[in-house]
C-alpha cells in the first residue's frame, strides 16, 4: 500500500519523507491557498522529495485543462496531473492517457464515476471518504464497492483513499486492498504512535539504567 501526504506544506513533506516510507503527495487548490506560496515552486520542491506529486488543474473546460496538464507535466517527471471528475475532466483524462501524462481523478463520490475515470485512462482515482462521512454516508463502504468492482475487471487505475480523517481510516483502507491512502499531516504523525509502545520503551530504558547503576 502506498502512503501519500495530503498537503501543500513542503516542510511537512520533508519531515515525513525522512521516515523513508512516503510514496507521494496530493495537493489541491485549498491546500495551496492555505500555505500562500507559489504553486509551481511548491510542486517542484516536493518533486525533489517524493516520486508522485499531484498538482490540480484549475481550468474547468477541457481545452484549458489540457493546456494546464501539458504545462504541469513539463515541470517534472514526478508530477501527476489532478483532474476533477466532470465530463470535461474525462475528455482531459483521455487526452493525458494518449500523451503518457499521469493523472489523478479527484472528487470521486460514486462507483460509476470511478468506472468512467478508469475507462478514460486515469492513473489514479480519488474517492473522498471523509466528505461522504460528513454528509451522513459511509465513505469506507464506497471504497469497498469500488474494490469489489475492480476485482471483476482489469483496470490498471489505482484506487487512492482520499479525505481521510483519522488513523482507523488507513487501517480499514488496507483491509479493503486500496492501493494508496492520502493522509493529512496531523493524522500521519499519529500513525507510528501506540501508548503501549511508549510505556514499553520507557520501562526498557528504566530497567537498562538500573543495570548500569549496579
Ligand atoms: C485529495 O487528494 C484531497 O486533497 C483531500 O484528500 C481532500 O480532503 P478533505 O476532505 O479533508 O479536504
Amino acid at each position: 500500500m502506498k502512503l501519500f501526504l495530503d498537503t501543500a506544506n513542503v516542510a511537512h513533506v520533508a519531515e515525513i519523507a525522512s521516515w523513508g516510507i512516503l510514496d507521494g503527495v496530493t495537493t489541491n487548490p485549498t491546500l495551496v491557498a492555505k500555505e500562500g506560496k507559489d504553486f509551481q515552486k511548491t510542486v517542484l520542491e516536493m518533486c525533489k522529495l517524493v516520486p508522485n506529486v499531484s498538482a490540480q488543474v484549475t481550468a474547468t473546460d477541457a481545452a484549458g485543462m489540457r493546456k494546464q496538464a501539458d504545462e504541469y507535466a513539463g515541470w517534472h517527471k514526478h508530477v501527476v496531473v489532478k483532474v476533477p471528475m466532470t465530463t470535461e475532466g474525462l475528455k482531459t483524462l483521455t487526452y493525458c492517457k494518449k500523451k503518457g501524462i499521469r493523472t489523478n481523478t479527484t472528487l470521486v463520490f460514486s462507483v460509476n464515476q470511478a468506472i468512467l475515470a478508469a475507462k478514460a485512462g486515469a492513473s489514479i482515482i480519488s474517492p473522498f471518504i471523509g466528505r461522504l462521512d460528513d454528509a451522513g454516508q459511509d465513505g469506507m463502504e464506497l471504497i469497498a464497492e469500488i474494490m469489489r468492482a475492480w476485482e471483476n475487471y482489469d483496470f490498471e487505475t489505482e484506487v487512492l483513499v482520499a479525505s481521510t480523517r483519522h488513523p482507523r481510516h488507513i487501517a480499514e483502507a488496507a483491509q479493503l486492498g486500496a492501493h494508496i491512502c492520502t493522509i493529512p499531516y496531523d493524522v500521519f504523525v499519529k500513525l507510528p504512535l501506540h501508548p503501549l509502545t511508549e510505556s514499553g520503551l520507557d520501562r526498557f530504558m528504566k530497567d537498562w539504567e538500573s543495570i548500569k547503576k549496579k
